[in-house]
């Protein structure tokens, strides 16, 4: 032991029955922190506080050397000023402090106003006149290497006895050790768990949110299986699904899953476009090839050559214009409107449309050749209310978006979740999609409840319409909807019998959501006969 100017100057007293006493007692309260490990600061903070109450040091600091071991810090004090406590950073050899550590030996002042090497860089014991004060310095060592020092003070009087101080100490900063060395294991613990977590939410990420297409239905799975199969070959592709489905989600990413990625995707939308406009907007024109053609023009074929063709809305395509598409699909040249020059392209085409394409080619509204030369990889996007488990997802997905846009933390409350995991969804991702950004930007706080959704979702649309009956029959339409709805509350109340007023069971038996099972219980009173 290293002492600043003499060792023990009193022997151990009288009194050393119920310094004992007390030492099991600071021993006892300290080890009983050790389940508090988490929260290290705190945890050590107590301790040098327990050193206080039942000792009556006066001071106490614990410093450790950083991650790096290039600085000595105190981390926890007991006695010193917040600004104090921010004073007292040291370096390794540096003053008392550093010594210890350095030598790994305990030390003591018993007269600080007498050491030279005291720096009181904190400068708490201005407070006392120095030759009241005596130091004690213990190392803390973790497996054989000093990481730290604990140092008391103690306004010294006759019953001091530092070899018994020192060995108290010793006590308590091997505890300590112990603290840190669990509250190490935790924090690795705890920093593998959040990079294995990282790591899992991008397995996840990549497993449902394939080329930036959220689903993790067996529908959706299907469809990043086929995306992955059909991007790397020049098959024209058909994609057929209702209006917000994603299809031109999906025809950008096969685009860019497909070895012409840093070609062009060109978009032709067959819709919006007058007959004669649209022609020249595919194939091009010449000078002078119509009034107001005033310059030569390139058409979308040709600007999507060495990229990709999307053809939207191929539904609405005239006939006249699909068999000169066709020709195009086929001979993979043309020529621009008014001109005579051949032009060869490298196009491949993915065409798209919300109409049942079969119905027209029945119809004879679509020319069936021109089908089946489009339908070579038909996808099929299905509705939304199709596949429901992509809804949470794609609510989290939006919903993180719109934050992030918006720079809001909003949060849906379950009632809201489960009413969206339960909504037709007629417009499908596009009409989710919007719904997110709206509740975001309308939030009054961040939490969005059932009063926050537009009425129009929430509105039974079967009764909206009964209510909105035009007021040219108004003598019959309360009539008949009387009827309907006596004949509708016997129906559910009688399926409801035969389920055992299970409303899950009742509802599929009547082919309706339990959203809407348990609106009609409500509407109509319908209670289980038990409850009266
Ligand atoms: N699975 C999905 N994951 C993430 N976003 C999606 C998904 N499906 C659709 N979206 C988004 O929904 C919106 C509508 O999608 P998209 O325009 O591709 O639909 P569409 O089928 O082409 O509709 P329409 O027939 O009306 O043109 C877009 O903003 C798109 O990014
Ligand atoms: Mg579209």
């Amino acid at each position: 032991m290293n002492t600043g100017s003499s060792v023990n100057r009193q022997p151990k007293n009288s009194a050393a029955k119920g310094t004992e006493a007390q030492e099991v007692e600071a021993l006892y309260r300290i080890a009983q922190l050790v389940g508090s490990a988490l929260d290290l600061e705190k945890a050590l903070t107590e301790v040098l506080r327990v050193l206080h109450d039942t000792l009556r040091m006066e001071r106490a600091t614990l410093v450790l050397a950083d991650e790096t071991t290039t600085r000595l810090a105190i981390r926890a004090s007991y006695g010193l000023s917040p600004e104090e406590a921010k004073r007292g950073v040291y370096g390794l050899g540096e003053g008392i402090i550093g010594k210890i550590f350095q030598s790994v030996s305990p030390f003591v002042v018993p007269d600080i106003s007498r050491e030279p090497l005291f720096l009181n860089r904190t400068g708490a014991r201005a407070r006392f006149s120095k030759g009241e004060i005596s130091f004690i310095g213990v190392p803390v060592v973790l497996l054989q290497e000093p990481v730290g020092v604990l140092t008391v003070d103690r306004l010294f009087g006759p019953e001091i006895s530092f070899e018994e101080d020192i060995r108290f100490l010793t006590v308590v900063v091997t505890l300590i050790a112990q603290f840190l060395n669990l509250h190490h294991a935790i924090r690795r613990r705890q920093a593998h768990l959040i990079e294995e977590n990282r790591f899992l939410k991008a397995e996840l990420h990549n497993r449902y949110s394939r080329h930036n297409i959220i689903g993790q239905s067996k529908v959706m799975q299907e469809v990043f299986r086929m995306i992955d199969k059909v991007a790397p070959t020049r098959a024209t592709v058909l994609l057929l699904g209702e209006s917000g489905t994603g299809k031109e989600l999906v025809a950008r990413a096969v685009h860019l899953a497909s070895p012409r990625m840093d070609g062009p995707f060109i978009k032709i939308n067959c819709a919006a476009l007058p007959e004669t406009l649209l022609e020249s907007e595919l194939l091009g024109h010449e000078k002078g090839a119509f009034t107001g053609a005033v310059a030569p023009k390139k058409g979308r074929f040709e600007l999507a050559d060495g990229g990709t063709l999307f053809l939207d809305e191929i539904g609405e395509l005239p006939l006249a214009l699909q068999s000169k598409l066709l020709r195009v699909l086929q001979e993979k040249q043309f020529e621009r409107l008014g001109g005579t020059k051949t032009i060869k392209v490298d196009v491949r085409v993915i065409a798209a449309t919300n109409r049942i394409l079969v119905d027209s080619v029945t119809q004879g509204t679509f020319r069936a050749d021109l089908f089946y030369r489009l339908n070579v990889v038909p996808l099929v996007l299905p509705p939304l209310r199709e596949r429901r488990e992509d809804i949470p997802l794609l609510i989290d997905h939006f919903l993180r978006e719109s934050n992030k846009t918006n720079k809001r933390q909003v949060r849906l409350s379950r009632e809201v979740l489960e009413f969206l995991s339960d909504y037709e969804w007629p417009g499908n991702v596009r009409e989710l999609q919007n719904l997110i950004e709206r509740l975001v930007i309308m939030a009054d706080d961040d939490c969005m409840r059932m009063e926050d959704l537009p009425a129009y979702m929430v509105a039974e649309p079967e009764y909206a319409q009964e209510e909105t009956t035009p007021p040219c029959i108004p003598l019959l339409a309360p009539q008949r909807s009387l009827a309907l709805k006596d004949l509708e509350r016997a129906e559910v109340e009688a399926a409801l019998r035969r389920n055992g007023w299970i409303q899950a069971r009742a509802a599929r038996e009547l082919g309706i959501t339990q959203r809407q099972i348990g609106y009609r219980l409500k509407k109509y009173g319908l209670r289980p006969p038990d409850m009266g």
